[in-house]
């Protein structure tokens, strides 16, 4: 690089290697792009560290995971992404037709894998993930659980380093969910990933995250950044006891009851 002699001297900014960065980032969805869904928000998330963004329905959060999977571009503002992303939407989206075999092989058969080698590489770990005895059942024939697991194995699987998950239990009972959770916090600890979680639970993002942004009503934009300090592993029936846990959810409910 040629300096030009009159040219200030820089102080070497010190590297912040992010995995996902938005900066200004605005959404507009509509006819005449009326509906702003996202506008002026600014995120960061760091190598190896889960992010839990929280906010009222209708606030762009699945919006925010589709411009950072690429499946949408920002009408303003930059989304820069560092890594592969392995994107899951907030319903399952498993194939009635698939058996949970077939279903969980299915982003490895996109990435040119033979079919017999992906569902090989699929069934190890079956066991793992609770679904042991279920390979040849079909979605309609598992509980919304075991359907979240096999949505979630076939997220995995392709062993990207970028997770992104639309209110993964959304959908399910209390009991499951919060088995679920206790599940994904263990898989996180043996495979870590950065991670970006929507959900609308804020229990459920101080229990799982690094760090909790809430945003704003529509048009969503970034309000609050708690980091969440506690010790891992955190089990839930502990955290409800736990002061500094309870402080934290009472802190991103007030931030969530300001605009409501
Ligand atoms: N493809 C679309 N076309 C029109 N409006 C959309 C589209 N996607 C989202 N919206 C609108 O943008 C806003 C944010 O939606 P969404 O990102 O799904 O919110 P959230 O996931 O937080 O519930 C909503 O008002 C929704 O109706
Ligand atoms: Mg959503």
């Amino acid at each position: 690089m040629q300096v030009h002699p009159e040219a200030p001297v820089q102080e070497p900014r010190p590297v912040q290697r992010s995995e996902i960065a938005l900066d200004g980032v605005e959404r507009r969805f509509g006819r005449r792009s009326t509906v702003v869904a996202l506008r002026g928000l600014d995120l960061r998330v760091e190598a190896g560290e889960v992010l839990a963004v929280v906010g009222p329905s209708g606030c762009g959060k699945s919006t925010l995971l589709e411009l950072v999977a690429g499946l949408q571009q920002p009408d303003a503002g930059s989304v820069s992404v560092t890594g592969a992303t392995a994107y899951m939407p907030q319903r399952d989206l498993l194939l009635p037709w698939r058996d949970a075999l077939g279903n969980a092989a299915l982003a490895l058969e996109c990435q040119g894998l033979g079919r017999r080698d992906a569902r090989e590489r699929a069934g190890a770990l079956f066991a793992r993930f609770g679904l042991a005895e279920f390979e040849r059942a079909r979605p309609s024939e598992l509980s919304g659980g075991m359907r979240q697991r096999v949505a979630f194995l076939r997220t995995l699987l392709p062993g990207r380093p970028v997770l992104l998950l639309d209110e993964p239990f959304g959908a399910l009972d209390s009991i499951t969910r919060t088995s679920m959770q206790g599940w994904l916090a263990g898989a996180l600890a043996a495979e870590p990933r950065t991670v970006l979680l929507v959900t609308h639970d804020v229990e459920e993002a101080v229990l799982l995250a690094d760090r909790v942004a809430v945003l704003s009503p529509r048009p969503g934009r970034v309000v609050a950044e708690l980091d969440v300090r506690l010790a891992r592993p955190r089990r839930r029936r502990d955290a409800l006891g736990d002061p500094a846990f309870v402080e934290l959810v009472r802190r991103a409910l007030d931030v969530l009851a300001v605009g409501a």
